[in-house]
């Protein structure tokens, strides 16, 4: 989008734009010195972490971390294009639309993703009304074997793909669709001077997004075919790793107070028709980041229901950790026998469903452990104690600490006191002295948020202020963050582009524009006053991270070292470094 519309064209749209009367327009604001706030509109919540910052014309939310300018607030509102959204903002204030400026690539790329959505839609159109006729009855017997009945058919819109080799391509091109385009859009296989549809003989799941968009489809193969599952790889308009299977129906599912992360297409539908709300599933791959956050959107838990298999379990393991990473407050829904949701609830119905207890994340790690303890042997209850005691250092609560202790020393034999020095002492992991070693963590793109470093934060406060045009641009350099994301925002501040421009520039990836907006909006009043004294501090602050772990780093050389001289060296090295950190120690007072 940048070089759509002139930037200068767009900073005086921003400049002329209230955001706070346009976000007012939407839902209640309240002012609270220089910021206002009111319940997120992108989650559901009951305290207010909603934030507009009229100086730099930003909306960012506390909460769900959705943030952006007011052309993103717009868009994402009102569900319309940028180009719209623009617009909208620009009738407001009798601005015109300026000639927009030839950007032949975007205009390709914009009008190519509209034509195969476009194609997608037909061939969704296509595959859900061959359901019905005689070609498509042996999917309809399937899918109605599978104990699905013709309403929620029809409410996931799915389909059959015919037993022919190119009905769909036939379709398509007869509407209009060039062969390049279907090939693009993952419909058609293109081979030589053959083409030939790309899902055959199979029950056929949409894709769908929050906009309504047809992204690509899931084909359920009806013999023992393989693949099981045909997906659509990714394409201009699908990626696997960041769409979700059913957002389109949880997003128009108000209060929502949990979304349940199942493992296949056939679980949501399935559960679905039982009555379950809010099921959704990933594309055939592991839960990633990025549809952790846009999860977090949907409702204020993350409920983790995947197949009781060991590979399920597993996966939520590994579910689990994303989920944490994001922030997402999670749990998890086990289900006996190694059954998967669809099963269960088919086999026992939507009260057993029902009735199940979602456990908490320590429960489940805890009930994973016992597995793999053998509680009979001393040695074994040893083992789980100990593990145990570990996942319960990081419980916050004292009484669900306590209500753990309970059942683990009925398990082990141990006393409560004996378990609770257990959490005392147990120590660091190997595993958790390396994410505090820095070195190791800053080839690693994104800091985790659950353990957001004090390095990340001081960037952000910097990062702000340098937003907030608070400190001088000559004293903070694009090298002072660390953190890649951060350096990035940094580097565009310092090129000369405001907040707005940056929060709204497509190029600019999500997790710069995330932690960016987290920056832009973070700072208080208080810390504008006294800005050139914070930016002094936290300069001051990341320099002795950044010596404290170099320091770190060499003593950890020194013990593995093999020569004395290269120990000699190190020596000196921490040496130096110590003297230097203390100065700068010295010069915080
Ligand atoms: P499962 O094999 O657990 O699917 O795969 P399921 O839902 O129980 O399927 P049914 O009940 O046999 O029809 C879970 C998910 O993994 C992906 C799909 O997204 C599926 O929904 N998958 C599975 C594939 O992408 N390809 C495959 O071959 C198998
Ligand atoms: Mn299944």
């Amino acid at each position: 989008m940048a070089g759509r519309i002139p930037s200068a064209w767009m900073d005086e749209l921003y400049a002329r734009t209230d955001i706070v009367s346009v976000v007012s327009a939407y839902l209640p604001l309240k002012k609270d010195g220089r910021r206002y706030w009111g319940l997120c509109p992108f989650h559901h919540e009951k305290t207010a972490s909603f934030s507009v910052n009229p100086d730099l014309n930003l909306y960012y939310c506390f909460g769900c971390k959705a943030g952006g300018n007011v052309v993103q607030f717009v868009m994402e509102m009102e569900r319309i294009s940028y180009l719209e959204a623009v617009k909208l903002l620009a009738d407001r204030i009798h601005m015109t639309l300026p000639e927009v400026r030839d950007d032949p690539d975007y205009e390709k790329r914009r009008s190519q993703r509209e034509r195969l959505l476009g194609a997608n839609r037909e061939a969704a159109r296509f595959y859900h009304e061959l359901l019905w006729k005689p070609e498509g009855k042996r999917a309809l017997d399937y899918l109605h074997g599978r104990g699905l009945d013709d309403g929620i058919i029809r409410r996931f819109g799915l389909g059959a793909s015919a037993d022919q080799w190119d009905s769909l391509t036939k379709h398509l091109t007869e509407k209009g669709y060039t062969l390049e385009e279907l090939n693009l859009a993952g419909l058609t296989v293109v081979k030589g001077e053959n083409a030939y549809d790309m899902f055959r003989s199979r029950a056929m799941f949409p894709i769908i997004d929050q906009y309504g968009n047809v992204l690509g489809f899931g084909g359920r193969a009806m013999t023992d075919a393989k693949p099981k599952y045909l997906n659509t790889s990714d394409t201009p308009v699908f990626n696997k790793r960041k769409g979700v299977y059913a957002i389109n129906l949880i997003r128009k599912q108000r209060d929502l107070k949990r979304v349940l992360l199942v493992e296949g297409y056939m679980d949501v539908v399935a559960i679905s028709q039982a009555g379950v709300v809010g099921a959704v599933a990933t594309l055939g791959t592991a839960l990633t980041n990025e549809q952790a956050r846009l999860l977090k959107r949907f409702a204020p838990e993350v409920h983790l229901a995947y197949d009781g298999d060991e590979a399920g379990q597993h996966a939520i393991e590994r579910g689990l950790e994303i989920l944490e990473a994001e922030d997402v407050p999670a749990k998890v829904l086990y289900f006996p026998d190694g059954l998967d949701p669809d099963e269960f609830i088919r086999q026992r119905g939507l009260d057993a469903f029902r009735a199940i207890r979602p456990m908490t994340p320590t429960a489940f790690r805890m009930q994973r452990l016992r597995l793999r303890c053998d509680l009979e042997t001393q040695e074994g209850r040893t083992e789980y104690a100990k593990g145990c005691a570990e996942l319960l250092r990081k419980v916050r609560d004292p009484v669900d600490v306590e209500n753990y202790l309970e059942l683990l020393s009925v398990q082990t034999g141990f006393s409560r006191e004996v378990l609770i020095a257990q959490i005392g002492v147990t120590a660091p992991t190997p595993e958790t002295t390396a994410q505090n070693n820095f070195a190791e963590n800053r080839e690693k793109s994104q800091p985790k948020r659950s353990r957001v470093s004090e390095g990340f934060r001081t960037e952000q406060t910097l990062l702000g202020l340098l937003a907030a045009g608070a400190v001088p641009k000559d004293m903070v350099k694009e090298t002072d963050f660390l953190h890649p994301s951060l350096r990035e925002a940094a580097k565009h501040l310092l090129d000369g582009r405001t907040p707005a421009d940056i929060m709204g520039d497509e190029n600019v990836s999500v997790e710069v524009r995330e932690a960016a907006g987290e920056a832009f909006s973070m700072l208080t009043n208080t810390d504008k006053d006294h800005a050139a004294q914070i930016a002094a501090d936290c300069l001051r602050n990341l320099q002795i991270q950044r010596i404290q772990q170099e320091i770190n780093q060499m003593t950890e050389l020194m013990k593995t070292a093999e020569t004395a001289e290269k120990q000699g060296e190190a020596l000196r090295e921490v040496a130096a470094l110590s003297k230097e950190l203390a100065r700068l120690k010295q010069q915080g007072r």
